[in-house]
């Protein structure tokens, strides 16, 4: 286990919702790990007046996302974690002079021996990204003289390519790149990362992993709520924005990437950023109407219970033309990959939460067994991301009797399996890599822009276009119904269940 330096946390916009419902169960599931410095405070700040007690009550000893797993912990114990945390209230505005602060910081330093390093996590909306690192410029908190400081930042990560860059040069003005760390909360999840390991740690694999022998690539990314109460946010937002150009696009380039050097963190970035600008961008009128589809949930009932189309939502324009459901069909420009179409989806309000990649490897060149059914029955790994986390390989096994007749068999495997094991959650992960200067995991602004470049086309050709269509789909289907016709000529999306083994149309009947 590597040790975790000495080190303060400071967590603007503290009072809000996610401090409390993902950084500090993570930081207590590091603490429960002994994973947290030895010399260690969390400093929350922002513009609610409260105190350091206020504070700990609202986001430990009674937060209701700690509730449980407190319940039969030593009064002591607990004590312990919680009077790690303080408050500093910022006043009316972020944009204030952060000598205040500055002076907090160095008391806590001074009487809990936590040493200069100090980690910045911006958790306030992202207008105030660049107004936070000046302030902490300007009062001399981003110097490293004593200590490394690092900063934080949650997505999104820009509204398009050319705010991404405004973004990055503007943090770029009060921190350097490799102070820098933007979080992607998929990078933190082990199925995600074990897309690395699947490919670059199995010769079974590597060796077809080109268009010689697949197919094509397919990724769903579906989840059975709908905006919830982030209507606001999502009706400026959209699938696209909201899922694709970060965390699916980060999959992507797992998938896409040449094998890189070495596990250091900027071998990986370095071939993911190469990936990424390796997307054929689509440029032209034809292509973005052939190779995108989007849509929106309409009313419908599920299990019974009604429930409200987007449009209806709370803080959604009854007119609005954001997409919830996206669909694009995409190439990849280089040696390994060319011709083999991309297939990427993802939408709110499906039948079920799941997110999968699907690798369809081509049949065999040459068929043998005629007759034998082989048709739908190629070779397939289903890399599961979430839930059921595991690994499915479908291929052919001979079924008894006379002739041959060919039928689908399953490998699989299932993180549940590894009982002993304790799987990190994401943000847990991910806090402790920045604490411990690993960016691994952490979006680079190369990455982010080449993204951006990528995507942009596609929201501008959805703005524009009046041809452009906006399906519809019942709240808890599929989809629209042409999503298929995007497959065009190799078949259908591959609707997976709950299950990892599911096999499409499997539905659930309670
Ligand atoms: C967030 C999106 O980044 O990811 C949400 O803003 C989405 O709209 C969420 O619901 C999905 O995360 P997960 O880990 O539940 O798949």
């Amino acid at each position: 286990m590597k040790k975790t330096e000495n080190q303060i946390l400071v967590i603007f916009g503290a009072s809000g919702d996610l401090t409390a419902r993902k950084l500090v169960p993570a930081l207590f599931n590091l603490f429960l790990a002994r994973q947290l410095p030895e010399n260690f405070v969390v400093l929350g700040a922002s513009r609610s007046d409260m105190t350091d007690k206020q504070f700990r009550d609202k986001v430990v000893l009674e937060s209701k996302y700690l509730k449980h797993r407190l319940e039969d912990l030593k009064e002591n114990y607990i004590a312990k974690f919680s009077n790690q945390f303080f408050y500093e209230d910022l006043g009316g505005d972020y944009d204030t002079s952060y000598n205040r602060l500055r002076k907090r910081i160095e008391d806590l330093k001074n009487k809990y021996h936590t040493s200069g390093n100090i980690i910045y996590y911006l958790s306030t909306p992202p207008t105030l990204y660049q107004t936070i690192a000046k302030n902490l410029a300007e009062a001399g908190l981003n110097a490293q003289e004593n200590g490394w400081k690092r900063l934080i930042v949650e997505k999104p990560f820009g509204y398009s390519l050319k705010t991404a860059k405004v973004l990055n040069s503007g943090l770029q003005q009060y921190f350097e790149e490799h102070q820098i760390y933007r979080i992607d909360h998929y990078l933190g999840k082990e199925t995600v990362q074990n897309l690395l390991v699947t490919r670059f740690a199995n010769s079974i694999f590597e060796p077809l992993w080109n268009r010689n022998y697949i197919n094509h690539v397919e990724i769903t990314n579906a989840e059975s709520v709908g905006v919830e109460k982030r209507g606001g946010y999502y009706d400026k937002s959209g699938a696209l924005r909201d899922m694709f150009q970060n965390h699916l696009l980060q999959i992507v380039s797992l998938i896409v990437m040449e094998p890189p050097i070495s596990d250091a963190p900027e071998d990986i970035r370095n071939e993911k950023v190469k990936a990424l600008k390796s997307l054929r961008i689509m440029s032209d009128d034809k292509t973005l109407h052939d190779q995108t589809i989007r849509a929106q949930y309409m009313a419908s009932t599920i299990d019974g219970e009604k429930v409200k189309g987007y449009r209806e939502e709370d803080g959604v324009d009854p007119d609005s033309t954001t997409e919830t459901y996206a669909a694009i069909k995409f190439f990849v420009d280089n040696w390994r990959w060319r011709d083999v179409p991309f297939y990427v989806r993802t939408a709110k309000r499906m039948p079920t939460k799941v997110t999968e990649v699907v690798i369809h490897f081509k049949t065999p060149h040459h068929q043998i067994f005629q007759d034998a059914g082989m048709n739908s029955k190629d070779n397939k790994l289903v890399i599961r991301i979430q839930p059921d986390e595991g690994v499915l390989i479908k291929f052919g096994v001979k079924v008894p009797g006379q002739g041959f007749k060919v039928e689908r068999a399953n490998l699989d495997f299932y993180y549940s399996s590894l009982a002993q094991t304790h799987v990190m959650e994401a943000y847990e992960r991910l806090l402790l890599d920045a604490m411990q200067g690993d960016a691994t995991l952490y979006a680079r602004a190369d990455e982010v822009e080449a993204a951006w470049e990528f995507v942009d086309p596609i929201l501008e050709y959805w703005k524009r276009g009046d041809a452009v269509r906006m399906y519809g789909y019942a709240a808890g289907v599929w989809g629209p119904e042409n999503a298929d016709d995007l497959i065009e000529g190799i078949g259908f999306w591959r609707n997976p269940g709950p299950n990892l083994t599911d096999d499409p149309g499997f539905c659930v009947i309670c």
